[in-house]
C-alpha cells in the first residue's frame, strides 16, 4: 500500500467508500433484501481475482454492484460484465459504479443471465455466479465453456443445505474440466479453476 501509485490508492479508496455505503445501507434497513456477498465472503473473492488478474470478468447477478466493485478493485484493468434481469436493480447499481469512477469498464447487461451465458461470446478469466441457487446447475457448463483454460469459477452460497446447491456441489466437484475447491466461509463458496 505505501507503494501504491496515487491515482490506483484515491481509485480503490472511491470503491472503497461505495462498498461501505452499500454495507451501511443493509445494517441500516434489514427489511430491505439485499443478499451482497459481504465484506468476508468479498474477500475470497477479492484474492481469487488478485490471483487471476482477469482482463475480462463475467459476473452473473448484480444486485446493486457490491460484488462487481470489489472485482473492479482487485484489478484496475479489469473490464467486467454484470447480468442482471431487474432493471430497476441495473439503475441502481450503474449508479453505483458511477459513484465509484468505474462505470468506464463495467457494463451491466440487463436480462436473464441463463440467456445470455448462451448468448456472449469468450473467454473470461474470472466468472462469478450468483443468481438464484436453483439455476446454478443449468448455466455451469456455459459458466464453463466461456472461461479460457486457467481461468476461474467462482461461485456464491455452495454450502447452503438446498437440494439445488447439493446437486451444484455435486457437478461442480466431479466436473472433468474443473479442479475445485470449496471455501468453508459463511454458507460458502466454490472456486474452480479450468483446467
Ligand atoms: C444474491 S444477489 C447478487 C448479489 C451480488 N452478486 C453481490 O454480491 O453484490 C442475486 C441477484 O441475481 C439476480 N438474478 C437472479 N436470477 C437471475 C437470472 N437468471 N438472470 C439475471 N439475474 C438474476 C437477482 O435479481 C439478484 O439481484
Amino acid at each position: 500500500m505505501a507503494h501504491m501509485p496515487r491515482q490506483i490508492e484515491e481509485d480503490r479508496r472511491r470503491i472503497d467508500e461505495v462498498l461501505r455505503r452499500i454495507e451501511d445501507a443493509r445494517k441500516a434497513s434489514p427489511e430491505r433484501f439485499l443478499p451482497i456477498v459481504g465484506p468476508v465472503k468479498g474477500q475470497v473473492l477479492y484474492e481469487a481475482a488478485v490471483k487471476v488478474k482477469p482482463r475480462r470478468a463475467l459476473e452473473l447477478g448484480t444486485l446493486v454492484g457490491y460484488s462487481a466493485l470489489i472485482l473492479a478493485k482487485a484489478d484496475g484493468d479489469c473490464a467486467i460484465l454484470t447480468v442482471e434481469e431487474n432493471p430497476e436493480l441495473a439503475e441502481e447499481a450503474k449508479r453505483n459504479f458511477e459513484d465509484a469512477g468505474v462505470s468506464d469498464r463495467i457494463e451491466v447487461l440487463v436480462g436473464d443471465a441463463k440467456k445470455a451465458v448462451k448468448d456472449l461470446s469468450g473467454p473470461f478469466d474470472l466468472v462469478f455466479l450468483d443468481i438464484w441457487k436453483e439455476d446454478y446447475v443449468e448455466v455451469l457448463d456455459d459458466c464453463v465453456a466461456l472461461l479460457r483454460s486457467g481461468g476461474v469459477l467462482v461461485a456464491d452460497n455452495v454450502l447452503q443445505e438446498r437440494p439445488a446447491l447439493h446437486e451444484f456441489r455435486r457437478r461442480v466437484l466431479s466436473h472433468p474440466e474443473l479442479e475445485t475447491e470449496v471455501v468453508e466461509v459463511r454458507d460458502g463458496m466454490s472456486l474452480s479453476t479450468k483446467l
